[in-house]
């Protein structure tokens, strides 16, 4: 399963705000189109939404070269454009950062273009290798018999390919383990409900859906043997950025004293900032909290907050899977040894 094709100058996006009722694939040929894509979540995901980006910068060299432009100053455009989609997934900076150097050094024309194409189908291909290291590493920590807790969607739909959390529940059962998931539905946008789900049905693996409300009491009958979550940002002490609810989820977790887990790429890392507090949470437009599947349902009158991201502190997480490698407490050491390139 992928959410994201590159065919002979068009960007293919599954769109995610279909699913699972209708696979219909966005062909996207202008930055623009990218751009509105990843506001409108139609590809979300934060490796997935790095990878996109990506070739949105080659559509805008590839179009600035049709139209005689310079590619440095289309490249440049594209970039501002691409950043300003959504702010908390560092993915995304990380990978347009990586388009960029590209661009400085491959200078005008059409090999220039070329080459920036060649750089996002190597950005998208790393990320599938990557996830399948993390994958490996993460299996590990995962008991012959497992019943897995996760948030959100961090499947082959959020990234590349395979998955960072969903990759390890899916590497867990390559390697003959008998993983059973419990999806937070993952209010208000259901990719738990919606894509996760969907992905497990796909392969085969026991999902059982459960409102988020219901994480806690699932803890406290004895029911989780562990939480395993994907990450948006990490910062340099390990505190870690993530789709909301994954900070109660964590505290639940700690208080029943089951493992909580957290997988991400290095490209997920952002050394930049000491701690959580720094890192930008997404306030998105709160009639998504307001109406269910585009229809209202709360009174006219009403206001909501929908804060799309929340913050666990390193102190609450037992492990960081990365693909060099598993991460254990005191976290901010591990961080620091991963980012000085030691793990
Ligand atoms: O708002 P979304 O759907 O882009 O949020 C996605 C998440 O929070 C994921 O857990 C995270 O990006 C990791 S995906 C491998």
């Amino acid at each position: 399963m992928r959410a994201l094709g590159w065919n002979d100058g068009e960007l293919l996006i599954l769109d995610q705000t279909r699913l699972p009722l209708e696979e219909r694939w966005l062909h996207c040929r202008t930055v623009e189109e990218v751009a509105e894509a990843i506001e409108g979540m139609r590809v979300r995901g934060a490796p997935a939404i790095g990878v996109a980006a990506a070739f949105g910068v080659v559509l805008g060299a590839q179009r600035a070269v049709e139209q005689g432009r310079r590619i440095s100053a289309a490249v440049g455009e594209a970039v501002a454009r691409l950043a300003a989609t959504r702010p908390t997934a560092v993915n995304l900076f990380w990978a347009l950062s990586r388009m960029e150097k590209v661009a400085e050094v491959a200078g005008e024309g059409r090999e220039a273009a070329a080459r920036l194409e060649r750089e996002a189908e190597a950005l998208m291909r790393e990320d599938e290798q990557v996830n399948r290291r993390i994958g490996r590493w993460g299996a590990e920590l995962i008991p012959q018999r497992a019943r897995i807790l996760t948030h959100c969607n961090t499947g082959a739909l959020a990234t590349a390919a395979y998955g960072t959390a969903l990759g390890v529940i899916r590497a867990a059962r390559e390697e003959g383990k008998e993983v059973e998931v419990w999806v937070d539905e993952t209010r208000p946008f259901f990719q738990g409900a919606r894509l996760t789900a969907y992905e497990l049905v796909q392969e085969g693996i026991k999902g059982t859906i459960i409102t988020d409300s219901t994480a806690a009491a699932l803890m406290a009958k004895g029911w989780v043997d562990l939480v395993i979550v994907g990450a948006d940002r990490v910062a340099a002490n390990g505190d870690v950025a993530n789709k909301i609810g994954t900070y109660g989820l964590a505290i639940a977790a700690r208080y029943h004293g089951i493992p909580f887990y957290v997988a991400a790429p290095t490209s997920t890392f952002d050394g930049s900032l000491a701690d959580g507090r720094a890192i930008p949470i997404e306030e998105r437009n709160p009639n998504e909290v307001l109406q269910v599947a585009g229809v209202r349902m709360a009174p006219p009158g009403a206001s909501a907050l929908h804060l799309a991201f929340d913050v666990t502190p390193h102190s609450l997480i037992d492990a960081l899977i990365t693909e060099k490698g598993v991460l254990r407490p005191p976290l901010p050491d591990a961080v620091q040894g991963l980012l000085r390139g030691e793990t």
